[in-house]
């Protein structure tokens, strides 16, 4: 058994857009080249700006819509075909958890009923046993049964995401693809809600890559993480090295923005104006136009993400060669993303 559970090789999706009915069609290309791969038991974090393709990868990867370029493979076998009766059965192994969790939940069904559904649907236990797993799982993620025979919208937030998460965890699921499972929470119940996934994580050995536009929260779960730029990756690499060392200056910026409590950040880059269209990409390394170090090889020549340490990789002609971390506020341009509190702080 490999110790990898998903592996995405170059995967690409693009969608052509119709702007008007007179107008011709452009293609938008919302993933390029992407590489990754979760191990079992791992926690991948995936991070960037709204539009970067965070949310296209993740649908890539469970096989809800078919890759343009590129494969993907789970437990070293190819995705089967969408809606084939071998994906529906590779489904309970891979659950996807969305940020409205009222969206994902029946509004017409008391909790506890709709937690058994998936296991009425792929008949797994006796009715008794599915009515323990039901149990179990409710105390595993912090509802009281009391709670589990009320409907959704007589739920909070955190509850409803709770609700969510125990119902995709019936099937005793491999992987869990959560995109933006906490950006519609209060912060201090997003604090709980993503310590809960990392307890769950760690008790059942799951796999999660976990999607956020926010580098704090990605921080506190990740083993590794991603960085997306429009459409492709450029940084990756374990977690602390990347927090500690950010090689790409996109990341720089992003980690200038998610200070870690109790260290003071001696340089921060600030990102200005807003990600490009993915209609619309620049020439050579996308992030040039916002980039403070650019030089002309970056206008005209697109960076593959090559080996900056052994545990990571980024996309820059630069890397290795930009000043320390900690000097790069000489060099930082217009424009403020402020300066928010750890996770950790708000809620102590
Ligand atoms: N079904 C679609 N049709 C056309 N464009 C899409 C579609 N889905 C996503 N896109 C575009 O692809 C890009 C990436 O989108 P998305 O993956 O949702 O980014 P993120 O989750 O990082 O915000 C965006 O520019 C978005 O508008
Ligand atoms: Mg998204």
């Amino acid at each position: 058994m490999s110790s990898v559970l998903l592996r995405a090789q170059n995967i690409a999706r693009s969608y052509a857009v119709h702007r008007s009915p007179w107008a011709k069609s452009s293609i938008i290309q919302a993933v390029s080249d992407v590489t990754l791969s979760v191990g079992r038991a791992e926690t991948l974090g995936i991070v960037g700006e709204s539009g970067s393709g965070k949310s296209t990868t993740g649908r890539l990867l469970l096989g809800l819509e078919p890759v343009t370029g590129g494969s993907v493979a789970f437990d070293d076998k190819p995705l089967p075909t969408i809606g084939s009766s071998d994906w529906k059965r590779l489904r309970t192994r891979m659950q996807m958890i969305y940020q409205d969790p009222l969206a994902a939940l029946d509004r017409r069904l008391p909790i506890s009923i709709q937690m058994r559904e998936p296991l009425e649907i792929h008949r797994i236990g006796s009715p008794r046993e599915r009515e323990a797993r039901v149990g179990d799982l409710l105390r595993a993620v912090g509802l009281s049964e009391e709670v589990a025979r009320r409907y959704p919208h007589e739920l909070s937030g955190g509850q409803r995401q709770r609700a969510v998460l125990a119902r995709a965890l019936t099937t005793k699921p491999d992987l869990l693809i959560c995109d933006e499972p906490v950006s519609a929470l209060d912060v201090s119940i997003q604090a709980q809600v993503v310590n809960l996934l990392s307890d769950l994580q760690r008790e059942l050995g799951l796999s999660i890559i976990f999607i956020s536009h926010d580098l704090r929260v990605v921080r506190q779960i990740s083993h590794r993480i991603a960085v997306m730029y429009l459409g492709r990756i450029v940084e990756e690499g374990d977690a602390d090295d990347l927090f500690a060392h950010p090689s790409h200056p996109y990341t720089r910026a992003l980690v200038s923005a998610a200070p870690v409590p109790g260290k003071k950040l001696a340089g921060r880059i600030m990102l200005k104006g807003e990600p490009p269209s993915p209609a619309n990409r620049p020439t050579g390394c996308a992030f040039h136009p916002r980039c403070a170090f650019a030089i002309d090889r970056c206008r005209s020549e697109m960076p593959p993400l090559a080996d900056v340490g052994p545990s990571r990789k980024a996309a820059c002609h630069l890397a290795g060669a930009l000043p320390a971390a900690s000097d790069a506020s000489s060099k930082a341009v217009g424009g403020s993303i402020g300066s928010p509190v750890s996770l950790s702080e708000q809620i102590s």
